[in-house]
This record gives C-alpha cells, structure tokens and sequence, in this order.
C-alpha cells in the first residue's frame, strides 16, 4: 500500500446497483438503448451534487462516455458537461440521444415516413451474413430489411435523421428470437418465447421517443461529445475539467466489439466477427485477448516504455506467471499480452487526464479488479498509483460489490469486487 493511499473501506448491506444500466430502463431518453455496460444515471446525478459548490465552475467530464448516462445526467442537473467515446457504433447512439432535445414533432414525422415507406417496399435483395439468418425469422428479416432501406433513402444526418437510426437500432434485440447473454453478446442457439414484430417494436419506440423528447426540459447546458479516443484528448482544453465521472473497460477479457456484433451486421456495417477488429477493436483500449496477439502487441516495448514504470515490477511477475499458465491451457489465451497492454493504455488516459483537470479536481472511475487463469490483477492499486505518478495528489477505493462469489462453473475461485476508485489533485 502507497503512502499515497488514503483509506480502503468496504460497504456492507443491500446490493448496489449503481454500477449497472438496470434502474436506467425506467428512465426517460437512458432507456431508448440498453447498454449492459452502462452505469446508473441516479448515481451519477447524487455524485455531481455531492461535487458541486458552484454550479458555473463545475465541469463534469466522462473519458468513456459509452451511452452518454453522464452527459444526460449532467444536463439534466444544469451543469457543464463533455465526453469521449471511441467505439464507432456506441459513439453514434450517445450523439443520437444528446439530440433529446430537438423538435419531437420533426422526429416523429421523419420516423413515421420511415415506417410507412418500409410497409410499402418490397424486400431487398440483400445477402446478410449467416449470423443474422440465425437470429432472425424470415418474416421478421424481410420486416427489418424493408426498415432499414426505407431509412437508406431518407437519411441525411439530421437529428430526426439520427434519432430514427436509433429507433430502428434500440428494436433489433426485441424483434430476434435469439437470446442474449449478460453482457450483450448474441446467442443464435439460445432462444426467447417472444419476439415483437419489427413495424410493431418501430412504432412502440417511436411513440416512446416522441414521449420522452417533449417531456426533456431544454436544457441551458448542452453536453459537448466527441467520438474520439480518451488516450488522446486533443478536443479538451487544458485545466477545463473540475470532476469526472466514468468507468472504463474492465481488463477482465469483455469484448466491447462483439456486444455490438448483431446490430453492425444488421446495418452491414460489418461482414463477420474477422471485421471488428479493423472496425472496432482498434479504436478502443486493450482490455480483452481478441485485441492484443502477438502480432500486434509488442511486448518488451510496453514493459519498458516507461508508462508502466511505477507497477512496472508487479506488472512483470503477472505478466510471466500468466506467459507461463497459458502453456497449460488449451486456448492459450494471450492474458499476459492483455494486461501489459491494458495498464500501458489506461497510464496514457490518466496523463490525459492530468492535464485536462483543474488542480483540486475529482475523479471517479466505477471500475472492478480481474483474476486471469485465476492470477490475481489489483486494478484499482495499479490505477491509483498510475493517477499518482501521472501528477494526481492521492486515491481512495470504495468497494461497492464482491464478484465472484456465486457463480457456479466459474473458472477460478479468486474473490473480486467492483468498486470506485476516487484519485484527487
Ligand atoms: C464501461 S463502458 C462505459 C459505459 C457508460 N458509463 C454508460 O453508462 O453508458 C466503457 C466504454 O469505454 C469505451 N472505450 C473503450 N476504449 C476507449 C477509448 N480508448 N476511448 C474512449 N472510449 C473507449 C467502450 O467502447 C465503452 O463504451
């Protein structure tokens, strides 16, 4: 533990949920989109008003903005507000939701023809990858085909162009027979009782849309977004950022790329799982093995790049017990390429985020800890004394829940928790 460290406490009693989208479902414009990764914007709202103690100089700020849960939040609280996001297709739904606040009539009318012109179509003649056939009936395929080309010919970019792309996304899990397992990823073999016709879901969303737009109070406030990477915030003026609230990619092997597989394909804007990796997986940080081979990831470069000199011993006994566990496992899974390259990203994001920050800010990141082939990472530690050396003054970590502690056929028996890593400077 470094001196730097202040308290490390745990809370105990009900579980808390602030960490998940869960309680975002009932929410107003969070709910047009569920995003398994998301955090909860209740939560959000009770950490900038603890924060706040002038509302004109408080700028909050989310690295990781995903579905835009901060920034919704932020203007909803009249307070200053901006955010990154990489992933394209993530980025382009937080963009669509910030559009809350434009006229609900020209949305409803741009979706309305939409739908109208799709009931008229006939199917196109479309090869879509196998995936989808999978997912889909043919009855329901030919349904969102006919949406999805109607929408083609009218699209131009506008916010009722944008939010209509978004109403057609946020049907696509509703109208598939197919399952989807925790984190979003698509299981064509898993199926559910029901699945809601696509001209059906397309007019309940857009009714429901149309609701939660004339009901968002305009706001004096509007977020700014960018897509862009939190490893280079060149849009963010230096000393601009009083508080920021975010969770980042766990460096637990979750795929932000294949959460979005189903709908990229839907739109054919990906051919196959092969393409997400020029697609998505390089905009993001490296936080799972499909992102980090040994073609790609230079090894010895990030141990000794000098970004991970202040946990550059640990990150090295972890790198060399997971190079050499893997030898024994079938997948021979690239842990060890993961980890280096994950703390290596996340050293540059706090840099960033040093400048970006006034002195005196504070920094929340919801993060929880990971035990590759069972080898324990002490993730919050290693960012804290990562924000540390990247000039922060001292970090906290609150626990919020214990992992894996349930799970039955879980691969290794090693405790984790998921909590909030406080750095303050
Ligand atoms: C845990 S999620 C954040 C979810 C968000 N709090 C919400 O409520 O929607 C982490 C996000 O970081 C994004 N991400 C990964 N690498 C990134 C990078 N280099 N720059 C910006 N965003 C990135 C992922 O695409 C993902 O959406």
């Amino acid at each position: 533990m470094t001196s730097n460290q202040l308290t490390l406490f745990e809370v105990e009693g009900p579980v808390d949920h602030s960490s998940t989208f869960v309680s975002n479902m009932s929410l107003p414009v969070h709910r047009w989109y569920r995003y398994s990764a998301g955090f909860s914007a209740r939560w959000v709202e009770s950490v900038i008003s603890d924060h706040i103690s002038n509302i004109h100089e408080t700028a909050v700020f989310d690295p990781f903005a995903g579905s835009a849960t901060t920034l919704l939040a932020a203007e909803d609280m009249g307070v200053r507000s901006c955010g990154v996001e990489s992933h394209p297709f993530v980025a382009r739904i937080a963009s669509a939701k910030l559009f809350r606040h434009s006229d609900p009539d020209r949305y409803r009318d741009f979706a309305n023809r939409v739908l109208a012109s799709a009931k008229r179509r006939k199917p196109s003649d479309t090869e879509y990858p196998d995936l989808i056939h999978r997912c889909y009936s043919s009855e329901h395929l030919q349904a969102l085909d006919r949406i999805r080309t109607a929408y083609e010919t009218f699209a131009d970019r506008s916010p009722a162009s944008e939010l209509t792309w978004l109403t057609l996304i946020s049907v696509l899990r509703s109208t598939s027979h197919a399952a989807t397992a925790q984190w979003q990823y698509v299981l064509p073999n898993k199926s559910k009782k029901r699945a809601q016709h696509p001209f059906d879901a397309f007019a309940s969303a857009t009714k429901m849309f149309t609701r939660d737009m004339s009901r968002s109070k305009a706001t004096a406030t509007p977020a700014t977004f960018y897509h862009a990477d939190a490893r280079n915030l060149k849009d963010i003026p230096d000393n601009s950022i009083s508080l920021v609230i975010t969770s980042p990619p766990y460096p637990n092997n979750y795929d932000y790329a294949d959460a979005t597989r189903l709908e990229m394909m839907l739109m054919l804007e990906i051919g196959g799982w092969s393409d997400l990796q020029g697609a998505v997986r390089t905009h993001l940080v490296r936080s799972c093995t499909q992102h980090t081979t040994t073609r790609n990831t230079d090894l010895d470069h990030l141990l000794t790049s000098g970004e991970l000199h202040p946990i550059e011993d640990e990150v090295r006994q972890v790198v060399q017990s997971l190079s050499e566990i893997r030898q024994s496992k079938g997948g021979k899974k690239n842990y060890h390429l993961m980890i280096a390259a994950y703390f290596h990203d996340l050293a540059i994001v706090w840099h960033e985020l040093r400048r970006v920050c006034i002195d005196g800010s504070s920094t929340c990141f919801v993060v929880g800890d990971s035990a590759p082939y069972g080898v324990y990472v002490p993730v919050h530690e290693w960012l804290g004394r990562l924000a540390i050396a990247a000039g922060f003054e001292n970090w906290t970590f609150e626990r919020i829940r214990d992992r894996n502690i349930k799970w039955k056929n879980r691969k290794h028996r090693v405790p984790l928790c998921e909590g909030r890593l406080w750095v303050r400077g």
